[in-house]
């Protein structure tokens, strides 16, 4: 039986693993990490993260060959299969703050796992990490690990995205498998090829070396938050010139070089890895001499700065130039709809701007806690991915900041509404009767274009949707 054990039960480590284990019976899968509050959850009924379908996976293999533990050392030298999902944020410190992938979680998981391995090992990059991160690795494992024990190190980076995790991970576009060109490493490219070919078609497991997996997998998600910052710079241009950009996305995205997918206009991106990707991508560049590329890079975030900050100011400017003492509540506080997560969303950055102008903010998201919410507007920029201890424990609750049940709690009394998050259930409110709940004019800044904003001027709401004429 081939044992697995998976450092790190995150996003991708928990819902990785499970539908591994879902899909191979016959293969035994930890997952371990050394927050006990995450394993215990992962073993409760309340599984530490919201993502559809994922309580059915977990509830079908928990138990039989999917476990999840902090006994990190014991799993680890029973393994086969070592897989490394820890998160690699970005550098608050020291050389390349702001910009270069902070490796220490990285760096003393590979240092436990030279430590403890009594039997060779394949050890598996699934974090998404800096381009020639394997050298490294290698090395802390070839120069720390016992007599005799062999290490083979593969890259495997995750493209699974939050909020369709599950459907991404049974039915992937590629697997990609980068490896080490010799007996060994090939040896282990077809290992961990194995487990995947239980459920993936061969012709979508893809190997190559190992720096064209780990650059894949920065590459990937650069010129996804490209596209993004395309559309978004173009929405701009539109709100100037009375074209749509829904419309110009359309006729954009029929070109079949260019296609459909991934052109929505928004606030802007968020989430835990693409400005973390391409900071990182953007810090390499400028390590291999290669500015001109950085700066390339370095626009995508810019635009999307731009883009977060060119909202607040079209909510302010509207509003007649202040919001101070106004209600404003805000629709969705999640980067994206059907998760939990909050890291990197434009919400913070909307909302801080909002409170900077003095406005009292009332947030509604069916999925994020009030907690998470006051420590996501106490924290510093890049704190959130570090140990809980650099986090405000108990965060002072900011007193502007208001968090509500519903959306209609949210809107009562408000001037302006955002719609910040495109969660299903903001399309269908009853709009009448929260316009007829508001402060008059009533407003809505539509930063997910999720409403019909004709239906809603007919209420007599003042509508701004993102790159929409007036
Ligand atoms: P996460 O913060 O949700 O999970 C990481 C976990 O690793 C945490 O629970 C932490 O306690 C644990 N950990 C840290 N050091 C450890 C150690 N030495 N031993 C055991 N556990 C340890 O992060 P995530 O979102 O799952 O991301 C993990 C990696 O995957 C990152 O590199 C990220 O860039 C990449 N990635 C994320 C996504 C996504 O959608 N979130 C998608 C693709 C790739
Ligand atoms: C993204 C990638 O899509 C995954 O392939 C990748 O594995 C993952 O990052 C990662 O490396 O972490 P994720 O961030 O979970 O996944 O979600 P996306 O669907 O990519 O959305 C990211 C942000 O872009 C969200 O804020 C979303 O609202 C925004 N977005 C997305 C737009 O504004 N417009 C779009 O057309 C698409």
């Amino acid at each position: 039986m081939v044992k697995i054990c998976c450092l790190g039960a995150g996003y991708v480590g928990g819902p990785t693993m499970a539908v591994i284990a879902v899909k191979c019976p016959d293969v035994e899968v930890v997952v371990v990490d050394i927050s006990t509050a995450r394993i215990d959850a992962w073993n409760s009924d309340t599984l530490p993260i919201y993502e559809p379908g994922l309580d059915d996976v977990v509830r079908r293999c928990r138990g039989r060959n999917l476990f999840f533990s902090t006994d990190v050392e014991k799993h680890v030298d029973e393994a086969d299969i070592v897989f490394v999902s820890v998160n690699t944020p970005t550098k608050t410190r020291g050389l390349g703050a702001g910009k270069a992938a902070d490796l220490t979680y990285w760096e003393s998981a590979a240092r436990m796992i030279a430590g403890v391995a009594r039997s060779d090992k394949v050890v598996v990059e699934k974090s998404t990490v800096p381009v020639k991160t394997a050298e490294a690795i290698e090395k802390i494992l070839n120069h720390n690990g016992r007599d005799g024990v062999g290490f083979q190190i593969l890259s495997n980076p995750e493209f699974l995205a939050e909020g369709t995790a599950i459907q991404d991970l049974f039915s992937p576009d590629r697997v990609l498998i980068g490896g080490r060109e010799t007996p060994g490493g090939r040896r282990a490219v077809q290992a961990l090829k194995d487990v995947y070919a239980r459920w993936v078609p061969e012709e979508r497991i893809l190997t190559t070396n190992l720096w064209s997996a780990e650059l894949s997998k920065l590459a990937a998600n650069a010129f996804l938050a490209q596209r993004i910052s395309s559309v978004n710079a173009m929405s701009a241009l539109c709100e100037a010139t009375g074209a749509d950009v829904a419309e110009v996305a359309y006729a954009v995205g029929k070109d079949s070089r260019i296609g459909a997918k991934f052109l929505n206009a928004s606030v802007g991106f968020g989430g835990s890895c693409f400005q973390k990707d391409i900071l990182n991508l953007v810090y390499i560049c400028e390590c291999n001499g290669l500015p001109e590329v950085a700066n390339y890079w370095k626009q995508v975030i810019k635009i999307n700065d731009y883009q977060k900050s060119r909202f607040v100011n079209r909510v302010v400017s509207s509003m007649f130039n202040t919001v101070a003492g106004k209600k404003i509540a805000v629709l969705g506080f999640a980067f994206k709809k059907d998760t939990g997560d909050t890291r990197e969303t434009p919400a913070i950055d909307v909302c801080k701007g909002l409170l900077g102008d003095k406005a009292k903010v009332s947030i509604y998201d069916p999925q994020v806690t009030e907690d998470q919410i006051q420590r996501d507007l106490s924290m510093s920029k890049f704190d959130w991915d570090h140990p809980v201890h650099l986090q405000p424990m108990s965060p002072t609750a900011i007193k502007q900041v208001f968090v509500a049940w519903d959306a209609y709690e949210a809107a009562k009394d408000a001037h302006g509404i955002c719609i910040l998050t495109e969660w299903d259930e903001f399309k269908n409110l009853d709009y009448a009767r929260i316009y007829g709940s508001m402060q008059k004019p009533a407003f809505v800044f539509d930063g997910r274009n999720v409403v019909d904003s004709e239906k809603l001027r007919e209420i007599g709401f003042i509508v701004y949707s993102i790159g929409k004429p007036l």
